[in-house]
């Protein structure tokens, strides 16, 4: 309620001096302030990217070797993480992380559709993703593609990666944006979950959505 605080600060500064009506405009303020709540739009923890003109859709290649594009998971809240198998935190934690809400939504957890898009298409495989993705939750899907698709998937999600030369030519790792994508069950993207958002916070945000 920003507004609410405004006011707060405006009040104080011109009734400073007078006890009473300060008391007197702090219980008026509160009234405004609760009923004012009702009205509120819903808010998030998460940034707010809904009627984005990006993260529209992919075409992309799932860990059984099925193609699968955004409209595949109408109906169902998608969070959509970009990142790779070999890497060795941010990846795992959000992936389990993600696995924790889900547990948390409960029933809502079934209508939670959680699918990882590989920046490593050149290792990770279909193969490779059906025994890393689902070792988090089952029901998380992993997406993999040509170079091209990945190339273009990430640009179309404004999504940063960009492999580091390792010690050997296969050694090597990937930097890439560290975020969720939230798709509302009509498929619009609606959130984006910074990394290291509290669970709780971002069980609070899906349920907003559901
Ligand atoms: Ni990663």
């Amino acid at each position: 309620m920003p507004g609410a605080v405004v006011r707060w600060h405006v009040a104080r500064r011109r009734f400073g001096g007078s006890v009473r009506s300060f008391h007197w405009l702090a219980a008026l303020l509160l009234v405004t302030a609760i009923t004012g709540c009702e009205q509120q739009p819903k808010t998030f923890t998460a940034v707010d990217i809904t009627g984005a003109p990006y993260a529209k859709d992919f075409a992309l290649t799932d860990h059984t070797g099925k193609q699968r594009t955004l409209a595949d998971f109408r109906g169902k809240t998608a969070v959509v993480f970009f990142g790779f198998t070999q890497c060795p935190d941010v990846c795992p934690t959000t992936l389990s992380d993600m696995a924790e809400v889900k547990k948390k939504l409960g029933a809502d957890g079934k209508k939670l559709e959680v699918l990882f898009i590989s920046v490593d298409p050149e290792r990770d495989t279909p193969a490779l993703l059906a025994q890393y993705v689902p070792a988090f939750d089952p029901a998380f899907i992993g997406l993999t593609g040509t170079p091209e698709q990945i190339a273009a998937t990430a640009r179309e999600f404004k999504v940063f990666f960009q492999k580091v030369p390792g010690r050997t030519e296969k050694s090597y790792t990937v930097d890439h944006t560290a975020a969720s994508f939230v798709f509302d069950p009509q498929g619009n993207v609606r959130l984006f979950v910074r990394y290291g958002t509290p669970v709780d916070a971002v069980v609070a945000d899906l349920k907003n959505l559901l």
